[in-house]
């Protein structure tokens, strides 16, 4: 078949909310201590404890938003064991994540410090499955109340004057599984019980997000939308990319087949059927499509790298995981009218990290140099793409080759991102920029494209995947036309007069 895209540049279609680049810092493995915290006393650079390095890493790709505490530790949390000298600061174990002991010195002062050198929006996610109504509703109250009450005195106490700015509240965490092995309709009724308590104080208007379903629990999603529609400004999806058959036999992050490219490719694009199918529930009760989709946990999922903590979640990132970034965030884009924010797990050394340290040394992943690559469409307008794409087929399977999207700056500078799925063919793709014949003064392109289909950066070799300058196009009148190396994720910048 022969493919063929149409870029109407002159259909918008909404815009593409910033906070689809989310992202998720768990207290798991090394995400939160060492790949953030390093503690002020630290040798590694830093800031108040914060690494330097992360901070500016973090800064470049414009991370929009970043979630914490958890993931299944949000429900074992209590927040007050986080606050006040950290010498003195209650040690629990982390049961969730390898049995190791949390000291807490990463607590919510040290949350919103990192929040305000990333510039980015804190979403806190509150504990429902082990902690009370009132300890959820007093977190809001020291984070935002800005007069006179136990909650603000204490914040005060603990050398913060002012109440923070906080918007996203997850009421919640997993429900259904880590977060209490709830049923839809119990947790319902919490839900719309605890959110009560997460109060707007002055001008801080908090948007109460509940715990949605995990992949294709449809029912989940009905029941919740049918019993607290009314009380949810957002509610959240959880989609895993794993390419094995079991959670016992996930696949390894390197050193894989074609068999298990294709798969994990072919399991990516299930984001699609996911959203579209909980979008047809979600509209079902609320067609003005007042409540959002929140993706807060997508990403791949490997056994984790030989000789690491079974439960530190560690895996490689390769070549692979920018091709399932480039596609799952084109498959954000298109359904931008529900899904308002996603955040990608987990920011560093954990799942689909974009970063990895080890000790003072830092490397920036392939899926970071997509999401670096795909900041242009941050809170631009979806533009109208029509793709007709070749298949690309593997054993008796059949995915689309390409994955496209296509948005609009304020400014009128359009970009497509393109993702070869391809592991072995160059792909050729005519765009018909409809609308802007004559009108083009500029076009320039980044790609990122791997030798290998494991292709990956390590701490001896920390450039071997990054992204080059892109000229494999020709363009004749409104017709351009591209050639994609075999596994590669290209962003295009078209400058109209
Ligand atoms: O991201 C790792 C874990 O995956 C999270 O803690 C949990 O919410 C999910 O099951």
């Amino acid at each position: 078949m022969t493919q063929r895209a149409v870029l109407n540049t002159d259909i918008r279609k909404g815009k593409i909310n910033r906070n689809i680049y989310g992202h998720f810092s768990e207290h798991l493995g090394r995400c939160i201590y060492e790949g953030l915290w390093v503690g002020e006393d630290s040798t590694i650079p830093n800031t108040k404890g914060i690494r330097n390095d992360v901070v500016e890493a973090l800064k470049e790709i414009k991370i929009p938003v970043l979630r914490w505490p958890g993931g299944c530790f949000a429900d074992e949390y209590h927040w007050k064991d986080g606050i006040g000298e950290r010498e003195g600061r209650k040690r629990m174990i982390n049961t969730h994540w390898g049995g190791m002991v949390e000291n807490n010195h990463f607590g919510t002062h040290e949350f919103m410090e990192l929040c305000a050198m990333l510039a980015c929006e804190p979403y806190i996610n509150g504990n429902v499955g082990s902690g009370t109504v009132q300890e959820m509703s007093e977190w809001v109250e020291y984070l935002t109340f800005g007069g006179v009450s136990p909650m603000s005195e204490l914040r005060q106490s603990n050398g913060r004057q002012e109440p923070w700015a906080v918007t996203y509240f997850g009421v919640g965490n997993e429900n259904w599984g880590c977060g209490g092995n709830m049923r839809p309709e119990y947790y319902a009724d919490l839900y719309r019980q605890y959110q009560t308590y997460v109060r707007n104080y002055g001008d801080n208007h908090i948007h109460r997000i509940a715990c949605g379903p995990n992949s294709d629990d449809y029912n989940w999603m009905e029941v919740l939308m049918r019993e607290a529609t009314r009380f949810m400004d957002s509610i959240t999806l959880h989609y895993y990319t794993v390419p094995g058959p079991t959670w016992d036999k996930k696949g390894t992050a390197t050193g894989f087949e074609v068999a298990e490219w294709f798969t994990t490719l072919e399991k990516s694009l299930h984001m699609e059927e996911l959203i579209t199918k909980h979008s047809v529930i979600m509209d079902k009760y609320d067609p003005e499509k007042r409540v959002g989709l929140i993706v807060d946990e997508w990403g791949t999922w490997y056994d984790v790298e030989p000789g690491t903590n079974p439960g530190f979640l560690y895996q490689q990132n390769s070549i692979r995981d920018a091709l399932v970034a480039g596609v799952t965030l084109n498959i954000f884009h298109k359904h931008s009218d529900r899904v308002r924010m996603a955040n990608l797990a987990q920011t560093i050394n954990v799942l689909q990290a974009v970063i990895l340290t080890e000790g003072e040394k830092m490397l920036l992943t392939p899926t970071y140099h997509v999401f670096n690559m795909y900041k242009v469409h941050q809170d631009a307008e979806l533009l109208d793409l029509t793709l007709e794409s070749g298949t690309y087929s593997f054993d008796g399977h059949e995915i689309p080759e390409i994955s496209a999207s296509a948005s609009i700056t304020a400014e009128g500078v359009i970009h497509v991102s393109l993702c070869n799925l391809n592991h072995e063919a160059s792909s050729i793709v005519p765009v018909d920029l409809r609308g802007l014949a004559g009108q083009i003064v500029e076009i320039t392109g980044t790609t990122l494209a791997g030798q290998t289909i494991d292709a990956h950066n390590t701490f001896s070799q920390p450039e071997a995947v990054a992204p080059q300058p892109f000229n494999a196009y020709t363009l004749e009148g409104d017709r351009l036309t591209v050639e994609l190396a075999p596994m590669s994720v290209t962003v295009l910048e078209i400058k109209p007069k």
